[in-house]
């Protein structure tokens, strides 16, 4: 019927997700997990300077997650990933594996962390301006894709149809003139990093099927936020998505878990005020 992704691409079809429905033990697991992760994002931000490597970032990262928090990274191995974290620059829209390139003055760099605490992941990413002279436009993209991802989770509440808000976040991403990734997608989390049948759109169609919300459901949203064409290619190393006109690509990701009002975001971080 239509199309939606195992784990990381789009292949099968989304079913009930009832069944990823978490207890309160469970729940809690995931709030430490998914603080933990916030963390990381928090402890990396005065290093994300002109001059360093994304494997400078991946190492003080991994050795963070290991050390201090006494936490697994997600990344490394998964699916033969062979780093940490995902370092995503410039034109690349996600899963960048972290190299010995240096940041410069004006790049854009989504740092997406994933943590295993306990048993369960927290997952979440943010943009990272470099130095002073990224350009309007860039600036920008960041600015719209994090208030895609705001007005995703602004949406959630028990009885809400993810459809609705796929839906809404490609619209705002056009309203802005820009587009929304369509090959990768959000996904339930809990002891799996994607939970297989739980894909979270950031888009709509019609041949997409429902996906009614329920308290104790925990999931990702993750726009990709592209300033040209909303096509991508794969690169060699069979990881690095980029964008397919080289034009620049943005995503923030958090970590949401359904309450009984509505959301609760489990990778909040003290610099947000939502
Ligand atoms: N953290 C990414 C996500 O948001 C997945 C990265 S998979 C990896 O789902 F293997 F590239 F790390
Ligand atoms: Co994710
Ligand atoms: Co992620």
């Amino acid at each position: 019927m239509t199309l939606t992704k195992v784990s990381l691409q789009i292949y099968t079809m989304n079913s009930n997700v009832s069944k990823y429905v978490k207890d309160i033990t469970a729940i809690e697991k995931m709030r430490a997990a998914g603080q933990k992760a916030a963390r990381v994002l928090e402890m990396i931000e005065p290093y994300v300077k002109i001059g360093v490597s994304t494997d400078q970032l991946n190492t003080l990262c991994h050795d963070f997650i290991v050390d201090e928090l006494k936490c697994t990274p997600a990344p490394l191995n998964y699916r033969g990933f062979p780093k940490s974290i995902c370092t995503s620059l410039n034109q690349v829209v996600c899963h960048g594996i972290p190299n010995e390139k240096l940041l410069k003055d004006g790049d854009i760099l989504n740092i997406d962390i994933t943590v295993i605490h306990d048993g369960y992941h927290g997952d979440t990413s943010k943009m990272f301006l470099i130095g002073e002279k990224v350009p309007i436009l860039a600036r920008r993209l960041c600015k719209v894709a994090q208030e895609a991802l705001y007005l995703g989770i602004s949406m959630v509440k028990p009885g809400q149809d993810l459809k609705k808000i796929g839906q809404a976040i490609e619209s705002y991403a056009e309203k802005n003139n820009y587009s929304s990734v369509r090959e990768y997608c959000g996904h339930g989390i809990g002891t799996e990093f994607h939970e297989e049948n739980f894909q979270v759109l950031h888009y709509d169609s019609p041949s997409i099927p429902s996906t009614i919300l329920e308290p104790g459901l925990t999931f990702t949203i993750e726009p990709m936020i592209n300033a040209g064409t909303k096509k991508v290619r794969l690169l060699q190393d069979k990881w690095t998505v980029v964008t397919k006109d080289r034009k620049p690509s943005a995503q923030w990701e958090h970590t949401i878990l359904v309450t009984d009002q509505g959301a609760e975001i489990l990778t909040l971080r003290s610099e947000e005020k939502i």
